[in-house]
């Protein structure tokens, strides 16, 4: 009898777990529940079991997760890899006499001095609230509305479409303008195993959700068509990646121009983390002013030459770690084409281009403290050496709307200004 009971108390049980499935799939047939049974199983892989988690003032929650239970060993062609936690090489600084001076747009000795008075540190807004222990790295939580914003949980923390990258050789008019992309860069053609630019940080206003200001170094491989490989890091203003209008550190990588590889920060397996202090896609903290505090943060990305892996490189020192040699085909070998600069996408909405800014919203014109800048642009050469790249060329599709202007100086090295409004009386 007792056991019969307990037969019939089980089966009650398992009943009720049957209905309650029963009920969750009826539901999600007719209200989206598939979707969002999708959506919390990506925010199982992507977000990973922490030792600790630090909630930062602007609503995101920083997960400090185990080195070794990173996003990227979730890739199968990193399963059994070993972890690098020190580059084996950093480039060679070279003193580079061929820097020229040049009258034009070079900050007068006030605005540099000014600069390098300015040249607090930045740091990122949760490290308020605390640190992530040894042996941990920082990494921002992801959540459910983050995921839902996308339009799919596919494309969650990818960029959009093939042509996003400044293709500054192309003279297809065709080609300029397609996904309404807009870019001010400068950019250097060769044999690259390296970049490094100092940019200072604004918070450049964007106008529809679905639009995004980045200012970024691109170190780039293979052709534009469907095999380009691309390494990605810089500050970036994204609404619909974010939910917000905060400006964030933030990187990115494909193997297969944007298709099915890559994405940002830590948002798909690739990139591996070994520094405990910066968080990808976190806020960056304070922002330059408009004719006030200029704030600067400098990137290098550089290939070791024994492992081939790309480091990078954050302020001075901080190595964040490395893309391994592995994600990608051309760049295993070396870049042939670095890019420095602002995109900005404009939705065109109702047929005018909208307001979104690039840099400081403000054209190269303007000047120190007004305008955004790049300065100490350097390659690093097949001798692992930084360098002033011998010839750098500009790249802008509507100048009326974003510009850029270089210019050379003993402080600076090769610099240039760039940005602008958007929307004004010239660029409609
Ligand atoms: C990882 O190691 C296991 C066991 O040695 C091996 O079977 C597997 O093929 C390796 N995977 C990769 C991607 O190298
Ligand atoms: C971001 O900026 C846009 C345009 O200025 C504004 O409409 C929107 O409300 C802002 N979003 C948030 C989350 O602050």
């Amino acid at each position: 009898m007792m056991k019969i009971m307990l037969f019939l108390r089980f089966v009650a049980v398992l009943c009720l777990f049957t209905a309650a499935r029963f009920c969750y799939a009826g539901r999600s047939r007719f209200s989206g529940s598939r979707e969002n049974f999708e959506v919390m199983k990506h925010l199982n892989r992507l977000n990973k079991p922490s030792v600790e988690s630090i909630k930062s003032p602007d609503g995101d929650m920083i997960d400090c997760v185990h080195i070794s239970q990173q996003p990227a060993f979730d890739h199968p062609f990193l399963k059994n890899h070993t972890i690098q936690m020190r580059p084996n090489y950093h480039p060679n600084w070279i003193n580079d006499d061929a820097i020229q001076v040049s009258a034009t747009m070079k900050p007068s000795k006030d605005e540099a001095s000014s600069s390098s008075e300015n040249q607090q540190t930045i740091t990122q807004l949760w490290h308020s609230n605390g640190k992530c222990p040894k042996g941990t790295i920082p990494i921002r939580r992801t959540k459910k509305e983050d995921v839902l914003r996308a339009t799919s949980v596919k494309s969650y923390g990818k960029k959009k479409s093939v042509s996003t990258v400044a293709y500054p050789n192309s003279i297809d008019p065709e080609y300029i303008n397609q996904n309404g992309h807009q870019h001010a860069i400068a950019y250097a053609e060769g044999e690259f195993y390296g970049a490094k630019a100092t940019m200072n940080v604004w918070n450049p206003k964007v106008q529809q959700y679905n639009e995004f200001s980045l200012s970024q170094i691109w170190l780039l491989g293979g052709s534009f068509a469907s095999d380009l490989n691309s390494i990605e890091a810089g500050w970036q203003v994204s609404p619909e990646l974010y939910g917000d209008n905060n400006t964030r550190l933030f990187t990115y990588w494909t193997s297969d121009a944007y298709q099915a590889t890559g994405c940002y920060n830590l948002l798909c397996s690739g990139f591996i983390q070994i520094n405990n202090e910066i968080a990808m896609g976190a806020s960056i903290s304070p922002i330059s002013q408009n004719q006030g505090s200029q704030y600067d943060i400098s990137i290098l990305v550089w290939k070791d030459p024994e492992e081939g892996n790309w480091w990078m490189q954050f302020g001075n020192g901080k190595v964040l770690g490395y893309w391994p040699a592995t994600l990608f085909s051309y760049l295993t070998e070396k870049a042939s084409l670095i890019e420095w600069g602002g995109e900005v996408v404009n939705t065109a909405l109702d047929g005018q281009h909208t307001t979104t800014q690039m840099g400081s919203g403000q054209f190269p014109q303007q000047g120190f403290s007004k305008a955004s800048y790049f300065r100490n642009i350097e390659i690093v050469d097949e001798s692992n050496n930084l360098r002033t790249p011998k010839d750098i060329n500009t790249f802008t599709e509507q100048p009326n709307c974003y510009d850029v202007r270089t210019g050379n100086n003993g402080d600076w090295g090769s610099y240039f200004y760039y940005g602008g409004p958007g929307r004004n009386p010239n660029c409609q």
